[in-house]
């Protein structure tokens, strides 16, 4: 049995490698699934590959830092499917650069998409899960967001912010059946990681050999952070909340 059957899934960042893979599982298990992204043709061609499938979905371009494209966003999610169930809010974007070299634009920027861009979809879907009698949220944090991690100082502040943005919603929501936990990956085969060798001058054969190095000896794959993102979202955790699930290959955090 589908394990998701007749729920409707949010993804942000939903074009890119962790959205990407998450959109396509939610997908699998039965759920109808918006693929939110800046990036509108790119999740066109995720929406369409699920539909390619035998899935549900739609492409919604957006930007997550800008309220008034998040309100939009949710309300096509709503014309569409009737409500959302499952939000899962995972676009961001990283910063290579120390406290001294980080320009307060970039600064901003950060936590514009990584920070405000959660709690605009979780201020705009908590009162739909609410009236539908509760939800699950995942939000995208970091292994860095519990640890920290070298060069990237606005990244690892805003991911710290999103682990704990993410219990206090918990604790907020947890009455109205709102389950909201956080996933935080270590290394993951994506675009982003090759993004991060660009920043840091690093030939990216050598930054992703790097990135291999951990009790599992290889970095991870963009499925297997869907895998744990479709279990948040199921009800085979229905007792988990506030959590920060660490999906990295052992070691980190
Ligand atoms: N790849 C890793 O190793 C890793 C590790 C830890 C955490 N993460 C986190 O996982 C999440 C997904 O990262 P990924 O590796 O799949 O990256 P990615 O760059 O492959 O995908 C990110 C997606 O987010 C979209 N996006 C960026 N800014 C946006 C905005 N303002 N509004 C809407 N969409 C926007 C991009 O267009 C892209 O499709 C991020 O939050 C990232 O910080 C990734």
């Amino acid at each position: 049995m589908m394990r998701l059957e007749g729920r409707t899934a949010t993804v942000t960042g939903g074009a890119g490698g962790i959205g990407r893979a998450a959109a396509i599982a939610l997908a699998a298990e039965g759920a109808r699934v918006a693929v939110i992204d800046l990036q509108k043709e790119a999740a066109e061609a995720v929406a369409e590959e699920i539909r390619g499938s035998g899935g549900t979905a739609i492409a919604v371009g957006a930007d997550v830092s800008s309220e008034p494209d998040v309100e939009a966003a949710v309300r096509e999610v709503v014309d569409a499917f009737g409500g959302v169930d499952i939000a899962f809010n995972n676009a961001g974007i990283i910063r290579r650069s120390t406290a001294v070299d980080t320009s307060v634009d970039d600064w901003d920027r950060v936590f514009g998409v990584n920070v405000r861009g959660v709690f605009l979809m979780c201020k705009h879907v908590v009162p739909l899960m609410a009236g539908r009698g509760g939800g699950s949220i995942i939000n995208t944090g970091s292994g860095w967001g519990l640890t920290g991690g070298g060069q990237a100082i606005s990244y690892c502040a805003s991911k710290g912010a999103v682990v704990n943005m993410t219990r206090a919603l918990a604790i907020d929501h947890g009455p109205q059946g709102i389950r909201v936990n956080s996933v935080n990956p270590g290394d993951i085969d994506t675009g982003m990681l090759r993004d991060e060798a660009r920043q840091l001058g690093q030939d990216a054969s050598v930054f992703l050999a790097d990135a291999a190095d951990r009790p599992l000896r290889r970095m991870g794959q963009p499925s297997e952070v869907a895998n744990a993102v479709v279990w948040l979202a199921s009800d085979e955790s229905s007792f988990v909340t506030g959590a920060a699930l660490v999906v990295d290959g052992g070691g980190i955090a």
